[in-house]
């Protein structure tokens, strides 16, 4: 089993049961973030790029847990020896306690000077999830379905700094996942979307629309 917990923007945590792991936590400052940093329980955390609001509070967690930071070496080498990190890069599958996590390609700006946006192929609980980070659409997202059978997509759907729901739907179609979950939206004005656009658009998957605070199993 694979409990998905979205805590908002586009931070979420993974629990299998055993083990913990939060994806780009953006918390303090975020209004729509449900929990506090110093209630964060993980194992590691991962980071798609440095924007603020995918990296915000990755060290402080990392700090306060002890968790481990993973990410591209440009944004993570900086803070190594204050915190556990490892760096990766592209096409780079990390074996870890829980399963795998896969660095692959975004297309997206990495707010750290010399390094790339990254999504990740996460393997935990006996499922297979893809969440593509803030990216634009491109075609080799279907190379991922070809690789692992995807069970879940998480995917952005704002639009203006990432794909929208039109694209994202697309998405679901290249890497033949089951499931979607919609992020980054309404966290600001100029992301606002309707996430009931999504379930218009996807076919044969099912859309798993999530308000921050709330979870599901994948
Ligand atoms: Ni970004
Ligand atoms: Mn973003």
């Amino acid at each position: 089993m694979l409990k998905y917990d979205y805590f908002g923007h586009a931070c979420f945590g993974l629990d299998d049961g055993e083990h913990r792991i939060i994806v780009d936590p953006f918390l303090t400052g975020n209004p729509a973030a449900t929990i506090k940093i110093d209630e964060v329980i993980a194992e590691y955390v991962l980071v798609t790029h440095a924007h603020g609001d995918h990296s915000g509070d990755a060290p402080a967690i990392c700090m306060h847990t002890g968790a481990t930071l993973v990410g591209i070496p440009e944004y993570i080498d900086p803070m190594e020896g204050a915190m556990q990190t490892i760096g990766m890069n592209l096409g780079g599958t990390l074996k870890t306690n829980f399963g795998f996590v896969r660095m692959v390609p975004a297309l997206h700006s990495s707010g750290a000077p010399g390094g790339i946006a990254c999504g990740y192929v996460i393997g935990m609980g006996g499922k297979v999830i893809y969440y593509s980070g803030d990216t634009a659409l491109f075609s080799d997202m279907k190379l991922l379905g070809e690789r692992d059978k995807i069970d879940c997509a998480v995917l952005p759907i704002g639009g203006h700094y990432t794909m929208d729901a039109i694209d994202a739907a697309r998405a679901v179609e290249f890497v033949g996942a089951a499931k979607v979950i919609p992020l980054h939206y309404d966290t600001w004005d100029v992301i606002k979307q309707n996430p009931e656009d999504l379930k218009k658009l996807v076919k044969g998957a099912e859309v798993c629309i999530l308000k921050p605070g709330e979870s599901t199993e994948i």
